[in-house]
């Protein structure tokens, strides 16, 4: 950047632009404080400020709009420079300061010296340096040297270019769009929270089925095999909850409708499903095939739903069943014609829905989606009638949001499942998501993590792979492993594509198959803690997986772990390397004590786990699908004291699925344990909540450290509040 004497004006290029432009010299942008404390809001001037695009990622647009009163002042102000139809933004840290979060993106878990795109796209088999993918998240959580941390999002549902390196943030977008900073708060966590008070609570609480192991492919081709797979789980003892029906069910692709051969009859093969512990999920695309005699395209043209070219007639592009319409999913009308079709369709025993290929994907383009200057009549709230450049990164989430609202309208009191491969910052609220079309190969595993840490990182707290990989054949030790980690992963899913050999638990061989059956065990047992991990994100913020520097983030040594996680203090260290097992691998774990357990199962491809001094989780019995749960079932406390000899935790536990939880029939339990000289107390510090504790068996495991542990058993009793006294006597 070179500037021109005795004037405020510099000559620079702007990246992706090879062209030197003439613009104004860099200016810091004027703020506002918004939301709550901490919480800014950045333009370039009071007329970007007004020509600014509505926000999609907030929940409540108001909370972008309306400042606050506040005295406080922006830690960071960001400059800007505006050309004629760009606007760019840049930050300053100093030295040591790390950069994580712009969603799912591969490569390495730190950002420095990454360029991220957000342009949603159809990526199969993407690589470490592919970007764009699937989603969009211009979002960048900033770690500074002190640990303390600030939250970036540029609120812009329009392409946009993220460059991260060396201390410097560059986001470039067409003009003109908010900078919204969260922060500098204590701790990464805290980011997320304030973030979430932004773009909704992270995630909808899922159904307690949705946290179970879920198996795909495309496709399961008749309901017979679905029949035989679903059976395969229970005969071998393999916990499972979900069987997924990818596009082959349907009628020639075309949505909402059923092979009339292979699938005739859903509702008795979802009969069929339910009574042997299992949910559906099936696939609904947003092409529609464009076939007079077809209700859906039908219904939709006589209400005028489709996304229209630039002459204003419906456009069509090619995707699986041929030339298809779209439907304007900004427009309230078309959503809602969406989700009167959703909520029949709910009617045949469908129990979640999986929206795929809604970048949108096209075939056969160039551009592997739909021209820019397609137009759609988004509601004024959304930002009114614009070309698809505008509306391109949020087609997928309001896609998902009409697939949720369909599902609601069935059934008013059930959660609603939907997955969504196209996804924008906020999507969250709507939908789960996964990785797209990864590959049966070791750098997809070790990527596979810091894909989920990402998206947990940018609001996003259900997702995981496609584990075993998408494309390719997966060797029985790739397999074993992916499914070691994957089994700790927030969504856990198997899936893999046509044409590709089988990938169930049991296709690799009797060792493999006794490693899944392994790792989903664990999963099983760990789901109480899994689903107050859902419920503490749903009520708080927080991600449910996150990366170990959470635990200190001042400590550098942290910041570029790629294999480990926390799951709250449970913390997975996990082996991507085809030649050796985690319990080889030099473990990096934060400062304090970290005790090292495992479920009786240790094995190579499993990954090792530690708990946090000071913690306590809870742990069930090893069922073979959710629906298997009951109040009654022995509850094991696992125990890890810290040097002071004490540990806490917390179980939230409620019906698993609806609404009563919001309504107080729920139960949470503190636990807490004190040793005193050589006797453990554990008991119940704090209860809330309408439910009365159950009457159950108690199961208390001290954690020794390196495998080792000391158990007492004893007995819950109804309606006491310090109930439980159990000592577990050891040895100093
Ligand atoms: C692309 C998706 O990413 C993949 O998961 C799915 O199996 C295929 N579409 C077929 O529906």
């Amino acid at each position: 950047m070179q500037k021109e004497e005795g004037k405020n004006i510099v000559k620079m290029t702007v990246s992706g632009d090879n062209s030197e432009t003439i613009a104004t010299s860099p200016t810091e942008m004027i703020f506002e404080p918004i939301l709550e404390h901490g919480v800014f809001r950045f333009d370039c001037s009071v007329e970007h400020r007004k020509a600014a695009f509505p926000s999609v990622s907030f929940k409540n647009i108001k909370d972008r709009e309306v400042p606050v009163i506040s005295h406080s002042v922006p830690a960071y102000t960001p400059t800007c420079v505006c050309l004629e139809e760009k606007q760019v933004v840049t930050f300053e840290f100093s030295p040591g300061t790390s950069f994580y979060g712009t969603g799912e993106v591969g490569g390495e878990l730190e950002r420095t010296r990454k360029r991220v795109f957000t342009w949603n796209t159809d990526a199969w088999g993407y690589g470490p340096g592919t970007t764009p993918l699937y989603q969009s998240h211009p979002w960048v959580l900033v770690v500074l040297p002190t640990g303390e941390t600030l939250g970036v999002l540029a609120d812009t549902t329009q392409k946009c270019e993220v460059y991260m390196n060396r201390g410097i943030i560059r986001i470039t977008a067409p003009t003109a769009y908010p900078i919204i900073t969260f922060g500098p708060f204590s701790s990464p966590t805290a980011v997320l929270e304030s973030l979430s008070h932004a773009i909704g609570k992270n995630c909808f609480m899922p159904p307690k089925w949705a946290l179970g192991y879920h198996q795909c492919r495309f496709s399961y081709m008749s309901e017979k095999r679905v029949a035989e797979i679903a059976q395969t789980f229970r005969d071998k003892k393999i916990p499972a909850d979900v069987i997924w029906m990818d596009i082959d069910y349907m009628d020639g692709f075309r949505c909402f409708t059923f092979d009339k051969e292979r699938f005739p009859d859903p509702s008795a093969l979802a009969k069929y499903l339910h009574n042997n512990g299992f949910k559906a999920v099936w696939m609904l695309d947003p092409g529609i095939k464009k076939e007079e005699g077809y209700s859906a395209y039908d219904s939709g043209s006589k209400d005028d739903v489709w996304v229209k070219q630039a002459d204003g007639k419906p456009f069509i592009g090619e995707v699986w069943p041929g030339p298809c319409v779209f439907p304007d999913y900004t427009n309230s009308k078309t959503r809602s014609w969406w989700a009167s079709l959703v909520k029949n369709f709910i009617s045949n025993g469908v129990d979640g829905i999986w929206n795929d290929m809604n970048e949108p994907a096209v075939f056969n383009t160039v551009t592997k989606t739909m021209p820019e200057n397609n137009i759609h009549c988004g509601d004024d709230e959304l930002g009114g009638v614009q070309n698809h450049s505008h509306y391109h990164n949020v087609y997928g989430t309001l896609m998902a949001r009409s697939t949720y609202e369909g599902i609601e309208l069935a059934d008013k009191n059930k959660r609603p499942f939907v997955l969504t491969r196209a996804g924008f910052i906020g999507s969250q609220r709507y939908a789960a998501t996964w990785t797209g079309d990864n590959l049966s190969t070791w750098e997809h595993l070790h990527m596979s993590i810091s894909m989920v840490l990402q998206l947990g990182l940018s609001g996003q707290p259900l997702s995981g792979p496609d584990i075993g990989g998408f494309g390719g054949n997966a060797t029985p030790r790739l397999f074993g492993r992916w499914m070691g980690v994957g089994a700790m992963f927030p969504f856990c899913r198997g899936h893999s594509e046509v044409a590709t050999d089988d990938h169930e638990p049991w296709s690799f061989g009797e060792e493999c198959e006794e490693v899944c059956r392994a790792a989903l065990k664990r999963r099983y047992q760990l789901l109480p803690h899994f689903y107050t991990l859902f419920y503490i994100s749903h009520t708080t913020g927080a991600p449910v997986a996150a990366p170990i520097f959470f635990a200190d983030p001042k400590d550098s040594r942290l910041r570029t772990v790629e294999n480990a996680f926390l799951l709250g203090p449970l913390l997975v260290y996990a082996s991507t390397l085809n030649n050796q097992g985690s319990h080889e691998l030099h473990h990096i774990l934060p400062n304090g004590t970290w005790l090292r357990f495992d479920f009786e199962d240790s094995h190579p491809d499993l990954p090792t786990l530690y708990l946090r001094g000071g913690s306590i989780i809870a742990v069930a019995p090893p069922h073979l699908h959710v629906g298997e749960f009951t109040l009654s079932d022995d509850l094991t406390l696992l125990v890890s004291l810290d040097e002071n000899g004490k540990a806490e935790g917390l179980l939230f536990e409620d019906d698993g699925d609806g609404y009563g939880y919001t309504e107080g029939r729920f139960l949470i339990t503190n636990y807490i344990a004190e040793k005193h000289s050589s006797i453990v107390t554990v008991k119940v510090s704090k209860t809330e909540g309408g439910w009365q504790r159950p009457k159950r068996r108690v199961h208390v495991r001290l954690l020794l450290g390196g495998g080792a542990m000391l158990d007492a058993w004893g007995w819950m009793e109804r309606l006491s509040r310090l109930l439980c006294l159990q000592k577990v006597k050891f040895q100093n």
